[in-house]
This record gives structure tokens, C-alpha cells and sequence, in this order.
């Protein structure tokens, strides 16, 4: 079985495996940029069924960060819709898309490092503070170290635990989808890994992700579906698992050194 080679052909294949039913979240030919007349994502398209995990993939520079930011709210969208739960939500704001459910992740500076790991997460929940205790359970439930060290101050704590208070800020709000901009940059990767399974546990306690990755072979263990996008397009898209044995995925986007030294194996 083969993936679906881009730029985007026919529209059906351009969420390949994905599942029947309405979209939790839908991109649809979002046409997007920072400078009047540059367009940096040139027509791409994504959909997000509600429990998926949902990998984004592709080379620097592909526009990965610029369709979160599209997504929400942080780069204008010039055509093209997004819609979650039916509702078009283009061009929408980020404080409304996050009281709608949308959590964020930014890669850089997710967190308030003169605040304790208790003042972050106040911060992720200010439009809604009632709902503190709430949340705060369900988030210590999920990452029991953030209990334990609530008092510490966030700029004190090492990168993979900063980023582990990033995303609970951003679960704090109840989001029915969060996006990720490369959780595990900049992280060795025993940390990594880490970030991966603290993912994956998110997305198991029913909330859905939709996760950009430079890690891409990590990211296609543990998504459900992916998207690769090459120069603001999609280029291919497919379960996960069957991306990473795609050849033409592996050569374009994975490296076949890789693949040569693992011989072909998903234990990396
Ligand atoms: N604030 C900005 N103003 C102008 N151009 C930008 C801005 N941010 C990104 N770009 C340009 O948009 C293009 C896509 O960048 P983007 O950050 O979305 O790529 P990416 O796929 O996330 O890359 P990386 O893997 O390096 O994070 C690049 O050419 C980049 O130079
Ligand atoms: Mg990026």
C-alpha cells in the first residue's frame, strides 16, 4: 500500500485513513502568510476527527508553525476555512478559539519562568478561574510531579518539565483539541521520549492533538494520521506507521541512513 504522493491531487486522498463523520477540526485549501503578496501556506488542508493524535511533518521551513498559527488565530488567513465542530472559526481570534476549545502550545516561551508551576496553570485558566480546583486535579492526575512541585518556580525547572507545564497550561482551559509545535526541540532524548509518552498520554485522557514534529519518526509512531507538508502544501498523508515504511517518505523526508542503521526497524 502506497501513500498519496502531492501536491494535493484529488481531494479525497488528501486525508487519507482518515475516519468516516464529521471533523472535529477542519482546514480546508487555507491560503496563508506573514508579508502582503507572500503567501506561505499555499492551499493546505487538514482534518482532525475528534480522539485523534495527529502528526504534522515535513522539512524547516515548511510552513508546520505557520499552519498551527493559522489555526489559531495568530496569522491571517487570506482564503480557505477553518471549522471545529461545524462552526466556522476562520480568522477567529486566540482567547475566543481557546474558550471554544482550542489549546495552544507554542514551541518558545510556553511558560512564565519568574511564576510557580500553580501561577502557570492559574494563568492558563484566567478566562474561566472557577474551574481551578477542577482542573488542577484532572492535570495532577495526568502529571503527578506538577502536584508535588506546584511551589516551584517555572524558570528553575529543566526543558522536558517546562515543557510539561506548557502543555498543562494549555489543558487547563479543557480543550476539546490541542496543538503542539514541536514539544521535544531542543530536548536529549531520553527527554524526548518522555515528551512522546506525556503526548500520547493526553490524547488517552480524550482530548485530541494535532502535533508538529522535527523528531518525524517519533511523531509517526505515535500518531494515528499524519500529514506531511513540503513548501506551504500537503505532500503526503496516512497512518502514521505506514508513512514511516513509505520509500518515497523514508527518501524525500525520513533519510534512508536512518532506515539502514535500524534496518527498517521502529525501534529508533
Ligand atoms: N513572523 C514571520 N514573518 C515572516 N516570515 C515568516 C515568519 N515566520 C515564519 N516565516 C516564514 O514562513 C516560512 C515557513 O515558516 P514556518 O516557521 O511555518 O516553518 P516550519 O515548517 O515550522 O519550519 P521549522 O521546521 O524550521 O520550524 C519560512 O520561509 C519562514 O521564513
Ligand atoms: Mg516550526
Amino acid at each position: 500500500m502506497s501513500t498519496q504522493p502531492g501536491p494535493v491531487g484529488a481531494p479525497a486522498d488528501v486525508h487519507r485513513g482518515a475516519p468516516e463523520g464529521e471533523p472535529l477540526l477542519a482546514a480546508t485549501d487555507l491560503v496563508a502568510g506573514y508579508v502582503p503578496g507572500v503567501d506561505i501556506l499555499g492551499g493546505c488542508n487538514l482534518v482532525v476527527h475528534p480522539g485523534e493524535l495527529v502528526g504534522i511533518i515535513g522539512p524547516n521551513g515548511a510552513g508546520k508553525s505557520t499552519l498551527l498559527k493559522a489555526l489559531f488565530g495568530l496569522v491571517s488567513i487570506r482564503s480557505g476555512s477553518v471549522t471545529l465542530k461545524g462552526e466556522d472559526i476562520t480568522n477567529r481570534r486566540a482567547d475566543s478559539l481557546v474558550r471554544h476549545g482550542v489549546g495552544f502550545v507554542p514551541q518558545n516561551n510556553n511558560v512564565f519562568p519568574s511564576l510557580t508551576i500553580e501561577e502557570n496553570l492559574q494563568m492558563g485558566v484566567f478566562q474561566a478561574p472557577k474551574s481551578f480546583d477542577e482542573r488542577f486535579e484532572f492535570i495532577v492526575d495526568l502529571f503527578p510531579t506538577l502536584g508535588d512541585r506546584r511551589r516551584q518556580r517555572a524558570g528553575s525547572l529543566s526543558g522536558g518539565e517546562r515543557q510539561m507545564v506548557a502543555m498543562a497550561r494549555a489543558l487547563m482551559m479543557d480543550p476539546s483539541v490541542l496543538l503542539l509545535d514541536e514539544p521535544s526541540a531542543g530536548l536529549s532524548p531520553v527527554r524526548q521520549d518522555e515528551t512522546f509518552i506525556r503526548t500520547r498520554k493526553i490524547n488517552r485522557a480524550g482530548v485530541s492533538v494535532v502535533i508538529v514534529e522535527q523528531n518525524a519518526r517519533r511523531c509517526l509512531q505515535i500518531c494515528d494520521r499524519a500529514y506531511v507538508l513540503d513548501q506551504g502544501r500537503n505532500a503526503y498523508s496516512g497512518p502514521g506507521r505506514e508513512l514511516m515504511h513509505d520509500p518515497k517518505v523514508i527518501e524525500l523526508y525520513l533519510g534512508t541512513l536512518a532506515t539502514d542503521v535500524e534496518g527498517g526497524a521502529e525501534s529508533a
